[in-house]
Parts: C-alpha cells; structure tokens; sequence
C-alpha cells in the first residue's frame, strides 16, 4: 500500500510531448498518452512494470500517441501489462472525404496524421479497448475519472485538437482536470456543455498552453496549480509567435484566436495561479 496518490508529469525526451503516470494506493497506474516512441523507456520506467488500469489516449496526435502505437507495432505492447484502454477517435472513414470545412487539405493532413497508423496496430488492443462517451466515469482504487467531453463533429478547423477527452481525476484529496490540446473552440463547447464541473484544484493546460481553450475556461476551473508540458522555448513563447502572424491566413482557415504561450501565462497570473509544474524543469512529482 503506497501512502499518497502520485502522479508523474513525464518530462520530454522527443522535442515536445504529453505523457501522464498515476500511481494509486494500490500500486496500479494510469497512464495518460505516453509521447513519442523516444518517450517510451522513460514512461515505462515510471510504470515500473505496475498493473495498467488504464490508458488513456487524449487524442490521435503524433506527440501524444505514437510511442503507444510504436510499442503495440513493435511486440504487441508485450512490455505493459495493460488492462483497458480508453479512448474516442473521430471516425476517419466518415470525415476524409468531406470538403465542407475551412481548410481541407489540412483537415486531411490532420486526419491522416495518426488515425492510419492506429487502426493498423488496432486490432492488438481491441480486447482491451473502450470507446469513451461523454459523461461516463470509471473508478480505478481510490481515483473517480470522470469524461466531460469528447470528439464532437463539426469542429473543423482544429479537427483533432478539437477531438480531445478531457476528463477530471479526483482523488480523496485532490481534483485534477486534463484538457488534452484542446482548442478555443472545443473549449466553447466545454464550457457551454459542462462549465459547471470544471472547477479543479489543478488544471494540464490545454495544447501545451498555447492555442489553447479560453480564460472562460480556466476561469471556472479556478486553478491553484497549473501542469505545461513545454519545453523551454515553449512556455517562454510570446504573445505572438512567427508561425501565428499571418492573420489572414489564420482567419481563412478559421483559426482566429490562437495566440502564444505568452497570453496564457498572463490568464493564469490573473487568476492569482501560484504554483507551476513545467516539463522543461524535468519529470515533475505531484502529490494528489
Ligand atoms: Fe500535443
């Protein structure tokens, strides 16, 4: 039996990246995307060869999945000693074809990012796998996850950020809400559908912390502590980063309010957020 809850923040061995290990009272984990394949050994050594209760996948992104799927290519996943696994994909074969969205040769570079390189090694899992649906909740030992929002259709312009779970991990001691890379448009539609289960004592700030949902959002989470899996170059970004200045573009492709690093980090001081946990500084050790 292990005094505390603790969850690792992973710190990034790829150049930037989102990997989660919860350890319960139990000693079972829960692992939260995992990187890229060069953040594998890294993550399994947190894992340390625990029972997996669950893994969660935020959303089908390079970054977030593809050490997954390279294990599942390489063995079957056999060094993890996985129970379910959960996640809820867009349906790739419904969205290719479509041509109604801002930007479609982008909607499909999106779409074709990881969603073939998944339903390829798919099958490996399939005994194991769950199709999350919004408004469902698991209980893993003493932590209660509860998904407050999935892939909705519709939202094109930043189709698989948009498409992230977000769920909120409580523990007897603390709230926990994970924002996956959600968008400022997916974080509309959260904080519409469901503003009033937010509030959390810490937030993972949504896309790394840049082009993220908006201060709505973080306003009714009402954080004391703020998870930013950055980089250095990341979490110092400004306000308005060389790949965000052509606003034209971004308009056309309906891409309006993306804005750097910078602006968040602004929101959370307004917030009065005392505590930051930033990959940059390493693998971050939290307390739950
Ligand atoms: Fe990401």
């Amino acid at each position: 039996m292990n005094e505390n809850t603790v969850l690792y923040q992973i710190t990034e061995t790829s150049a930037y990246m989102m990997a989660f290990v919860l350890v319960t009272k139990n000693d079972n984990a829960i692992v939260i995307d995992g990187g890229r394949p060069e953040d594998m050994p890294l993550v399994k050594e947190k894992i340390g060869g625990r029972h997996i209760s669950a893994w969660i996948l935020t959303h089908a992104h390079n970054d977030h999945i593809s050490g997954f799927v390279f294990e599942l290519g390489r063995n079957g996943g056999a060094d993890f000693d996985i129970g379910t696994v959960y996640y809820n994909f867009p349906p790739y074969d419904e969205l290719i074809g479509k041509t109604d969205v801002e930007d479609t040769d982008y909607f499909r570079t999106e779409l074709n990012e990881m969603l073939p390189a998944f339903a390829a090694v798919r099958d490996r899992i399939a005994p194991k796998e769950h199709i999350v649906r919004q408004g469902e909740s698991i209980e893993i030992d003493e932590v209660r996850i509860d998904f407050i929002y999935t892939w909705h259709d519709g939202l094109t312009s930043n189709p698989m950020n948009d498409s992230s779970l977000v769920f909120k991990v409580t523990t007897p001691n603390k709230t926990v809400l994970f924002l996956g890379d959600l968008g400022p448009d997916g974080g509309d539609v959260l904080f519409r559908e469901s503003r009033h289960l937010l509030k959390s004592d810490i937030v993972q700030m949504a896309h790394h912390g840049h082009m993220n949902v908006g201060i709505d959002v973080y306003a009714e989470i009402m954080p004391e502590a703020c998870m930013w899996c950055c980089p250095d170059w990341l979490y110092n970004e400004p306000e308005v980063p060389k790949y965000l200045s052509d606003t034209e573009k971004l308009r056309r492709m309906g891409r309006i309010r993306m804005y750097g690093t910078a602006v968040t980090r602004k929101w959370m001081d307004i917030l009065g957020v005392k505590k930051h946990y930033v990959t940059k500084d390493g693998t971050q050790t939290i307390i739950l």
